[in-house]
């Protein structure tokens, strides 16, 4: 079997706030393959957030290690940095947040092509327009401001532009949280194609266990800083050993659809 995309090792991180000391990671280990989703589902401050931004080095951890597509990654500087982040894009629950409010939606997406010479300049804006499409946007949505489209639409345009690039590995923090039901269902079928097509690897983190299930391979549950359980889909649903895993399961209404395969 080849080497997972991403396997982290024992991370560590911890925040005083308050006079309070939280450990938010207290030693989390786990692996993505390519073309793997792994679902990791947990309360509100169990420390979801704050792996998914170590992933991506937005945060530094005080111990453990990443190794990202043979790289060790906490290792990377400068350019080597600069050319590997490309293939770890992120997408926030609130893409408003992530953007320049003023940019077009055409322009959001050209910068990324461009900023990782993706495609030859002359082909740019044809690829922004079959990214735009992908998606499920319409064409004259190119040239309208990220302020002046719906959360909807933003998040799509969030994933275009992650996509863009082309990556190897797409971690969303509660990324169809916000959306209503039927743009959330539209934007995890998309997620799923785009993995058929392109093998990606999806870190899916959400506080909403039925959002995990329709779209998780693997399943991780969160509690206090820890991976508490952790196993193939269908099986840790199927027999939960974590309070926490049974508490959400609890919370979840009986849903019919499985996780594709
Ligand atoms: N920048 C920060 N400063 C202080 N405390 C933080 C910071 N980021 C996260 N925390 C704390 O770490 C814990 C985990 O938070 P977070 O990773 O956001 O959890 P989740 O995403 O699961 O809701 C919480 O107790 C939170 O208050
Ligand atoms: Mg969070």
């Amino acid at each position: 079997m080849s080497e997972p995309l991403l396997i982290a090792r024992d991370l560590r991180r911890s925040f005083a706030s308050g006079g309070r000391h939280v450990a938010a990671l207290d030693g989390v280990s786990l692996t993505i393959a390519s073309g793997e989703t792994l679902g990791l589902v947990g309360v509100s401050g169990c420390g979801k957030s704050t792996l998914a931004r170590v992933l991506t080095r937005l945060v530094t951890p005080e111990s453990g290690d990443i190794t990202f597509m043979g790289n060790d990654w906490l290792a990377l500087g400068g350019g080597r940095l600069r050319a590997a982040r490309r293939h770890m894009q992120m997408v926030f629950q609130d893409p408003l947040a992530a953007f320049n409010p003023r940019a077009t939606v055409g322009g959001v997406i050209a910068d990324a092509l461009r900023i990782h010479a993706v495609v030859p300049g002359a082909t740019r804006a044809a690829e922004v327009a079959r990214l735009i499409d992908r998606v499920g946007l319409p064409s004259d949505l190119v040239r309208r401001s990220i302020r002046d489209i719906s959360g909807g639409q933003r998040q799509r345009v969030a994933i275009a532009r992650a996509v863009a690039v082309r990556p190897r590995l797409i971690i969303l923090d509660e990324a169809v949280s916000a959306l209503d039901v039927s743009v959330r269902g539209r934007i995890l079928e998309l997620l799923i194609d785009l993995q058929r097509e392109t093998g990606v690897g999806y870190l899916f983190v959400s506080h909403d266990l039925a959002v995990v299930r329709a779209v998780s391979h693997r399943i991780a549950v969160m509690d206090a800083g820890r991976i508490v359980e952790e196993g193939l889909a269908a099986g840790v649903l199927a027999a939960p050993a974590s309070d926490v895993l049974v508490r959400l399961i609890g919370a979840v209404p009986r849903l019919k659809g499985k996780p594709h395969a």
